[in-house]
């Protein structure tokens, strides 16, 4: 019996997973990024859609930059529906990586103090090697419970809003000061996107990034509606008075 007509979902590339021999650790790894940013992208193409058909003006924001794969996503997207001269993008970072932090997520060393850093020059020059400018992009540089609190907001946001917000700082010692800091910067329809909410932990909400967002749904008086699950940890939400 031929099993390829027999069986319709059977197509080339799963005979080529399942047929290959030799595949290794670098080759999942690979496997398991593309499948994700993949998902990531999809993302941005949809929350700039809704953004660009409901008309939300507004920023991007996003907290947690590293290696610029998301930010570049928020650029590539927002210029795609003519809106990358008609927002700005906030990168959130220490850009020494992560902070030191008692952690029980059992991710070993990937996130230890130090882990996932990237430098602000760095930064810029992966905004610009891809062919973005670098005119309506602020870095904002620090450790968020000592850089968040002293932003002067009238000043640097002139009471501008967001459309989009990325939370991706992995600890909940990070993600603590980051919610406290976006609640004036919400108005309706912003989309909130937490990169981490089945991260570690064994994918307990009660713990990591997803519990500092349920102690901040808690005490905010926006309301939370479902929006997309993006990749395998990811989650997004509208926001709604
Ligand atoms: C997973 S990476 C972000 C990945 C990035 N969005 C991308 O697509 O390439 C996490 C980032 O969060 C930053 N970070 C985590 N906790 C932080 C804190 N408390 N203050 C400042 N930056 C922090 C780290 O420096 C790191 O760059």
């Amino acid at each position: 019996m031929n099993s390829k007509r027999s069986e319709p979902w059977f197509n080339e590339r799963l005979n080529s997973i399942t047929g290959q021999k030799n595949w290794c650790k670098q080759d999942e790894i690979i496997y398991n990024q593309t499948n994700r940013h993949a998902s990531k992208l999809n993302f941005f193409y949809q929350a700039f859609e809704f953004i660009s058909e409901n008309s939300i003006f507004g920023n991007y924001h996003e907290f947690g930059c590293h290696r610029c794969r998301t930010f570049r996503m928020a650029l590539l997207e927002s210029s795609r529906h003519f809106l990358e001269n008609k927002m700005r993008f906030f990168a959130y970072d220490s850009f020494k990586g992560l902070p030191k932090v008692e952690q029980d997520h059992e991710f070993g060393s990937r996130w230890n103090e130090g882990a996932l850093s990237t430098s602000k020059d760095e930064f810029k020059k992966l905004i610009l090697d891809s062919g973005f400018k670098l005119d309506n992009v602020r870095l904002i540089e620090g450790f968020y419970d000592v850089s968040l609190p002293n932003i002067d907001k009238k000043e640097i946001y002139s009471d501008e809003k967001a459309s989009l917000i990325n939370i991706d700082c992995d600890l909940y010692e990070s993600a603590v000061p980051v919610f406290q800091h976006i609640d004036s910067l919400v108005q309706e329809g912003t989309i909130l996107y937490i990169d981490d909410y089945f991260s570690g932990y064994k994918g307990n909400p009660q713990k990591g990034v997803s519990l500092a967002l349920n102690e901040w749904k808690n005490s905010t008086k926006w309301k939370l509606e479902n929006y997309r699950d993006v990749g395998y940890a990811g989650r997004s939400y509208v926001l709604y008075k």
